[in-house]
């Protein structure tokens, strides 16, 4: 497993980390013991990173972390977390000192620690990146030792962009893969200029992009591919990173022949997120031991040629782009 260093922090983590959302909820049943198996082969294989968050499984997934670094020892792994999803309602005065104190007191319950890595802002409203107070908070439960760094995870590339001009982000969390192209435009050389880390989220929008999936399977009522398809629950650009689920599986088939060598579909999706060298981590989910071990192996793949390169931002522009580009 190769590392990169985590921008201004300095720390080296494993390029390829682990994204926690599916072991805690919102992605049909995912049995605690697949959990636990996934969690451990993720960190035998190398991952040193593992992004979660309060609300996902309303800390489940934050608890299930804690049980397996613990019962493992040794040196923790690098532990992001969110906070701002458990307000009822998305507003900017909903970030206020006492509720990000309490949300955060609650993830270091869950997380069984005394300090948290990183603490990013969960998707919170365009107009919060115009009030500098809520950053100036932060920086308070810095000095207090309650948090060791914070930073963003961020729905639009704007939102990005606004984030890098407070100094104390550390790192800006983005929705970046093939069929999300726009970050590469300016936002990430311009994190990488200014030393913030960026993590790679939805890189295999939500694992359209392993190539599996046809037009009629079936997602369980409790997994977002089914409940979110529309929006209905959350920003749809989180689930198929927004794309139209038949125009996804189209350029899925454009993607196909391009995958060379003994590499899976899935594996090439992860190769191409780390080809930018601005990215510091890439998070795929994973929902058991198989998929961890299969992502972390990516971190292995040799570089994808130029050719490769163009033809899938050819593909992008052509099939992808009118979908998403200018909505995010
Ligand atoms: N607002 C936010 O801040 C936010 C939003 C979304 C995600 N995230 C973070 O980003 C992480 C990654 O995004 P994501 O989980 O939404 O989407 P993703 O990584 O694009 O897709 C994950 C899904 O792809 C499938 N998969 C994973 N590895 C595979 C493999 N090797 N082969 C075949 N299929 C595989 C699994 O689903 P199936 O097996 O069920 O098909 C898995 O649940 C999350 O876990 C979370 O930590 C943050």
């Amino acid at each position: 497993m190769k590392t990169r260093t985590f921008g201004r922090i300095g720390r080296s983590v494993s390029e390829i980390g682990f994204g926690a959302w599916a072991i805690g909820a919102s992605w049909g049943h995912v049995d605690a013991d697949d959990a636990k198996a996934a969690l451990h082969a993720a960190l035998d294989a190398g991952m040193t990173f593992i992004d979660t968050a309060d609300v996902y499984g309303d800390g489940r997934s934050e608890q299930l972390i804690a049980e397996v670094v613990d019962a493992r020892g040794g040196e923790r792994p690098f532990i992001a977390t969110k906070a701002g999803r458990r307000l009822p309602a998305q507003t900017v005065e909903g970030y206020s000192a006492e509720n990000l104190s309490s949300y955060i007191d609650r993830s270091l319950t869950n997380l069984k620690t005394d300090t948290l890595d990183l603490v990013q802002l969960h998707c919170p409203p365009t107009d919060l990146y115009y009030h500098p107070e809520v950053f100036g908070r932060l920086d308070d439960l810095v000095t207090a030792g309650k948090i060791r760094n914070y930073g963003v995870s961020v729905e639009r590339v704007e939102e990005g962009l606004k984030a890098l001009e407070y100094p104390g982000v550390t790192s800006v969390q983005i929705i970046y893969n093939i069929m999300r192209q726009r970050p590469a435009e300016r936002f990430l050389q311009l994190a990488a200029e200014l030393g913030v880390g960026v993590i790679a989220r939805v890189p295999l929008a939500s694992g359209m992009l392993s190539g599996k999936f046809r037009a009629d399977t079936r997602f369980e009522e409790s997994d977002h591919r089914q409940f979110n398809r529309n929006g209905e629950a959350f920003d749809v650009g989180e689930t198929f990173a927004g794309v139209p689920y038949e125009k996804g599986l189209a350029a899925v088939e454009r993607i196909r022949p391009l995958v060379g060598g003994s590499a899976t579909m899935a594996q090439f999706a992860l190769r191409w997120v780390l080809m930018n060298e601005a990215i510091t981590v890439v998070i795929p989910g994973a929902r058991n031991a198989d998929q961890a071990v299969a992502n972390a192996a990516a971190s292995d793949l040799p570089a994808l040629s130029g050719e490769t390169m163009a033809e899938l931002k050819a593909i992008y522009d052509a099939d992808i782009k009118p979908f998403v580009h200018q909505r995010w």
